[in-house]
């Protein structure tokens, strides 16, 4: 169990207590909060005032039956009747010595974060990406939101599993199968030389091929447009037939693993894959090939889950398909087709099937866009009803969908290209890289490896503006404002870390050593202000995990940032003195910890210097 460092958390337990004994009310919110006015201390509590309503008393003397119950012990200095203001709000004063205690434990190797008493199972289904198809920004957000869980989750002390759900089955995998292993026999393509471009441009050929005018053929005949339009039309709408036939045809060949079809498929794997890997890596985040469970890996188990649930009474037929119902949700859930093909939500059943039933799941976050949130709700509601959510010890896992927002341009639209393009996520961290590399022009001069810094200056800004927001809203993508060197900022906490590993770099220049365990002192506001922060961070933590809430570790770093930078702008370290110097200088090391630490766990790269 690990001991809160938080006085916030702290006071909040002592305010509750205080109320259950002076009024036996169990479920009321202590409303502790930072003080409105730092003049009358550091906290209040202004629960008085809901109370007295509650029931029927002055909240002033409601106040004082709160302090008088209120053992704050030598957290903070004594409550009285002069600690009661206004209508009746409680000010608390927290006594320095008391929080410089507290830092000294958050001072530990695991910062003040301690292992669960039971660890849990986490799957993180993220990335997502498609064969044959460039990674876009929608595919930004669900990498680096979902590392980032999944890192805060790993930081907490749980086991996580991040699973890649690559899209690498069904018809249009087979469309554009068909499509390559066409061009490559006429010589047009050399599958040796083959990039996800060409890919990509196959991809939407096959998609056009297989797509018949039945609707313009209509029309043509319906109004006599005459015979030769006709022809025109009767003959492209036989030859996208063929062609989805032939795909057709190539998908049951894939589905039976024949080696010739396997091969072309292969190979479309490995061109996307090597690139989606890349891009994974040069978001520094720590997904691998290892973490890839395509949709292609559940194959086999499809026929498996339909026959199941049918033979269980849970889905029914409709129009020649299976659906399933789920209570609450007015549309049915379709799990096969009338032709007797599988569909998305298929895979995803037998994918929470495999990931409760053999990785013993807790707890399963979908990292996927918010538009897909009725798809989940519904094969969430099917895998409750199936009890595929049922873990081998009787509990069940919760299954939850950490949806998230769209990229738009300046324009508040859907980040597109100039022509009208989904942006490829590759160009657009180029771009990222070249707009910090200009940032840091002035500097350059001054620093080792250039290159290095403005890739990390670069990257670290896209993710910083990706993961601060609110991740259910859309949000707006500026290059000029994410790699700037102010307000909330990658760039800004990666400077804000370099200037702490400058003060150690003149210390050591100095001589002066970074001292173990001097004794906090705390007399400056701006010290016992810094404190403060620092000693949220354990709970910060937590909270990003519990509410899947990357940005408020976002928040919480760029507020440490601030409050380190004011605190340095007031206080002298290397030129103060004695126990003051070592003081500071433990809690110069102790925040540049906190915010490496923080960094880490939010996935951004570093640079030492800048
Ligand atoms: N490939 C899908 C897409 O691009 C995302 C996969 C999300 N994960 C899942 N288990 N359905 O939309």
């Amino acid at each position: 169990m690990s001991t809160a460092l938080d006085p916030a958390d702290i006071l909040r337990g002592i305010f509750s207590s205080a109320i259950r004994d002076a009024y036996g009310i169990e479920d009321a919110d202590p409303l502790v909060g930072p003080a409105r006015n730092p003049k009358f201390g550091d906290f209040q509590c202004n629960a008085a005032m809901p109370l007295g309503k509650r029931l029927g008393l002055p909240p002033r003397e409601v106040a004082a039956e709160i302090v008088a119950h209120a053992d704050v012990g030598s957290l903070a200095e004594p409550l009285s009747s002069g600690s009661i203001a206004g209508p009746g709000f409680i000010n608390i004063t927290l006594r320095g010595d008391a929080v410089a205690g507290l830092l000294t434990s958050l001072d530990s190797p695991g910062l003040g974060v301690e292992p669960p008493d039971s660890p849990e199972t986490v799957v993180v289904d993220l990335c997502g990406v498609n064969l044959a198809k460039q990674m876009h920004v929608g595919h930004l957000r669900s990498t680096v939101i979902g590392d980032t869980l999944a890192r805060i989750f790993e930081r907490l002390g749980h086991r996580v599993i991040r699973q890649n759900h690559v899209g690498d089955w069904g018809l249009p995998i087979a469309m554009v199968t068909a499509k390559l292993r066409a061009e490559a026999e006429a010589g047009r393509v050399d599958l040796d030389r083959l990039t996800l471009g060409d890919l990509n441009r196959l991809y939407r050929e096959a998609q056009l091929e297989c797509r018949a005018d039945t609707k313009g053929l209509a029309a043509v005949r319906r109004f006599d447009l005459g015979p030769k339009a006709e022809a025109e039309l009767g003959a492209q709408v036989e030859s996208a037939e063929a062609c989805l036939a032939e795909a057709k045809r190539v998908l049951v060949r894939l589905q039976s693993h024949d080696p010739e079809i396997e091969a072309v498929w292969r190979r479309i794997e490995r061109v996307t894959m090597s690139v989606c890997l890349e891009v994974c890596r040069r978001l520094h985040t720590r997904i691998t090939a290892e973490d890839s469970a395509g949709e292609s890996s559940y194959a086999e188990e499809l026929p498996g889950v339909i026959e199941d649930l049918v033979s269980r009474g849970i889905a029914e037929e409709s129009d020649g398909a299976l659906v399933v119902r789920v209570e609450g949700i007015a549309e049915p859930c379709l799990v096969r087709k009338s032709d007797g093909g599988y569909l998305y939500a298929t895979t995803d059943l037998a994918a929470i099937r495999r990931r409760v039933r053999e990785f013993d799941a807790t707890r399963v976050v979908y990292c996927v866009d918010a538009r897909q949130g009725l798809h989940f709700r519904q094969v969430f509601g099917v895998a409750h009803r199936a009890g595929y959510d049922v873990r081998s010890d009787g509990s069940l896992a919760s299954l939850e969908h950490a949806a998230f927002g769209a990229v738009l341009g300046e324009d508040n639209k859907p980040l597109k290209t100039r022509s009208g393009e989904n942006v490829k996520l590759e160009d657009l961290l180029d771009e990222a890289v070249s707009r910090a590399r200009a940032a840091l022009a002035d500097r350059a001069s001054s620093l080792d490896d250039p290159d290095a810094v403005a890739e990390a200056v670069g990257i670290a800004a896209v993710k910083y503006a990706d993961l601060s927001n609110d991740r259910t809203r859309d949000y707006v993508f500026s290059f000029d404002r994410m790699v700037s060197f102010e307000g909330e900022t990658g760039p800004y906490l990666l400077y804000a870390r370099a200037r702490m590993n400058r003060i150690f770099d003149k210390a050591s220049a100095q001589g002066i050593e970074e001292p173990g365990d001097a004794a906090f002192m705390l007399d400056e506001p701006e010290e016992k202000a810094l404190a403060l922060v620092l000693l949220r961070y354990p709970a910060t933590l937590r909270a990003a995990g519990g509410a899947l809430e990357p940005h408020r570790l976002c928040v919480y770093l760029y507020e440490l940032a601030v409050a380190f930078s004011r605190f340095y702008d007031r206080c002298h370290v290397l030129n103060a003195e004695g126990r003051v110097r070592d003081s500071r200088l433990r809690l110069c090391g102790l925040t540049r910890r906190v915010l490496s630490d923080g960094l880490e766990t939010l996935g951004l790269p570093v640079v030492d210097r800048m």
